[in-house]
């Protein structure tokens, strides 16, 4: 006679749960430049910091952010398209997403850009005309799998940016009446590889109770 020991079968299922669904802790927020920002420096026509070397040695993992903390002089392309990437100019390719503060010149601005796909991800400002891409405002990193995309990044297409709350409260009667500048974020083509990536959740938990029913019948 079989004894069927249900507690088991349970805490064998949270375990697998618990070990199989990736948790907010396992994601970064990385701040793109440390403490310097995603700055040009217009006096020495260059970046203020060097970013391949701030990029150099750290760990990226799908899921995780990128955070420029920069103003409205510089953008930011995310892009997959390496030539893109070397001429500074993303104008001619679908894998790329431009995001911006707006076009109120050198208002504060903070950028989250998810991390949704394996590889190489290429950053770079194309404000100037390309010029600060050229002068350092560029950087490449290698996203690694990690843990994999959390759920509200496997849906296509992903969140929209939301607006950095105001660094201060003093806002001009200009500021009410005109709409604020929102962060425009262009979508090419990340929804479209988001989707594909969305299949790799679908089956993890059914399969656990499948492998807890597993356990309990033999
Ligand atoms: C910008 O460049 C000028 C000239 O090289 C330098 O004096 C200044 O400290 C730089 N500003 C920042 C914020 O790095
Ligand atoms: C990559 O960018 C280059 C330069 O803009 C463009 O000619 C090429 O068509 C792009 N490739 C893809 C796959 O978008
Ligand atoms: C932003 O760029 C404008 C020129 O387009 C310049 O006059 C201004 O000083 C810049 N502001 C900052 C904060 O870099
Ligand atoms: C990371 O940045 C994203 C996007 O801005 C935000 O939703 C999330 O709360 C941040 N996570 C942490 C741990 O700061
Ligand atoms: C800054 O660098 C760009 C790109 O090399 C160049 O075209 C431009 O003339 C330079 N500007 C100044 C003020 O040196």
């Amino acid at each position: 006679m079989k004894i069927i020991n249900i507690s088991s079968y349970l805490t064998i299922i949270t375990l697998l749960v618990l070990t199989t669904i990736p948790s907010s802790e396992s994601y970064t927020n990385h701040t793109v430049g440390g403490a310097s920002g995603w700055y040009f420096n217009r006096s020495s026509n260059k970046s203020i910091t060097d970013y391949s070397k701030w990029a150099s040695g750290k760990t990226f993992n799908l899921g995780d952010y990128l955070i420029f903390d920069t103003n409205t002089n510089q953008t930011v392309i995310q892009t997959y398209n390496e030539t893109a990437y070397k001429i500074c100019n993303a104008d001619d390719t679908d894998a790329a997403t431009v995001y911006s503060g707006g076009a109120e010149i050198g208002k504060q601005v903070v950028l989250s850009v998810a991390l949704i796909i394996e590889g190489d991800n290429y950053f770079f400002s194309s404000a100037d005309d390309g010029a600060q891409c050229q002068k350092g405002m560029a950087f490449k990193i290698d996203v690694e799998h990690g843990v994999g995309l959390p759920p509200s990044l496997n849906q296509p297409p992903p969140p929209p940016f939301v607006d950095p709350p105001p660094s201060d409260q003093s806002t001009t009667p200009s500021d009410t009446t005109n709409p604020s500048p929102q962060a425009e974020r262009f979508h090419k083509n990340g929804g479209q590889s988001g989707r594909i990536m969305g299949m790799q959740h679908m089956g993890v938990v059914p399969f656990c109770v499948l492998f807890g029913f597993l356990v309990l019948v033999l």
